[in-house]
């Protein structure tokens, strides 16, 4: 607010910075985002290399007959290294610096070509998967990048879904956009957690990492595209507006 006295009496000038405190909060979140991933990936690798030594005799060992009495505490304990190598590989992911290969891309085929790897998902727990594909224009994007956005988000829809319920994907054209809309009839995200949605490791299950909706937020950032989502206990809709 700027205030300048003349005769007859204030003149007061209040400006909206509503915009700049979001475009702050928005830097001060990526910034957090580079750090964490700077330190994944020089830690991610030292612990890789043993855990890979131990698995490996962990298998060894769940082939030895003499050691049949332990082989289930043999298989959780390599289920438990699978788990730890899942988080590094996604926690790798945020760090990733790899060369990025943006090419003019249709949406709808990089959906058809992931559809029938969560088709199968969906189709084990009794889930229906859905695709709706518009007529859109081709966007320049990282087609490698979409497809772990998609799998990501499709994956969070199945998790919140039950049996016999429906995930949705759609395209279609906005005056100067393609929107990617993905629409669930899950739980909804749960409500303490809806204003740190793309925060890492934030996350509602039990064994999820909470990096998945921050690795998408960062993929859309790459590919000049905003998400927002709405949420309730009916359901999930996120929105991935690119921009031409
Ligand atoms: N479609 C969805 N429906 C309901 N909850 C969701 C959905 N997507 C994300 N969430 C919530 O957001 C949390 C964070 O998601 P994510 O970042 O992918 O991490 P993770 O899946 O490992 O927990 C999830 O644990 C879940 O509680
Ligand atoms: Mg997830």
């Amino acid at each position: 607010m700027k205030v300048f006295p003349n005769k007859d009496g204030l003149l007061c000038i209040f400006s909206d910075i509503t915009n700049i405190r979001e475009k702050e909060k928005e830097e001060r979140y990526y910034d957090k985002l580079k750090i964490i991933g700077e330190m994944a990936a020089g830690v991610a690798h030292e612990v890789r290399n043993p855990l890979t030594t131990v698995k490996g005799f962990l298998q060894i060992m769940s082939k030895d007959k003499s050691l049949v009495n332990y082989n289930t505490h043999v298989r959780l304990m390599i289920e438990e290294i699978d788990r730890v190598n899942n988080i590094i590989a996604e926690f790798l992911n945020l760090s990733k610096n790899k060369a990025r290969n943006v090419t003019e891309s249709s949406m709808n085929q990089i959906i058809t070509s992931i559809y029938p790897l969560l088709e199968t998902r969906a189709l084990k727990e009794g889930k229906i998967l859905k695709l709706e594909l518009g007529n859109i224009v081709n966007i320049c994007v990282d087609q490698d990048e979409i497809r772990q956005l998609l799998l990501i988000m499709i994956n969070n829809s199945l998790d919140a879904m039950e049996a016999g319920k429906s995930v949705l994907v759609k395209t279609y054209k906005e005056k100067d956009a393609v929107v990617l809309c993905i629409k669930d009839e899950g739980s909804g995200i749960p409500e303490n957690l809806i204003d740190d949605i793309p925060t890492p490791f934030v996350t509602g299950k039990e064994s999820g990492t909470g990096l998945g909706l921050s690795i998408c937020y960062s993929i859309a950032r790459k590919n000049n595209a905003k998400i927002d989502f709405d949420t309730s206990a009916n359901g999930t809709t996120f929105n991935i507006r690119f921009s031409n």
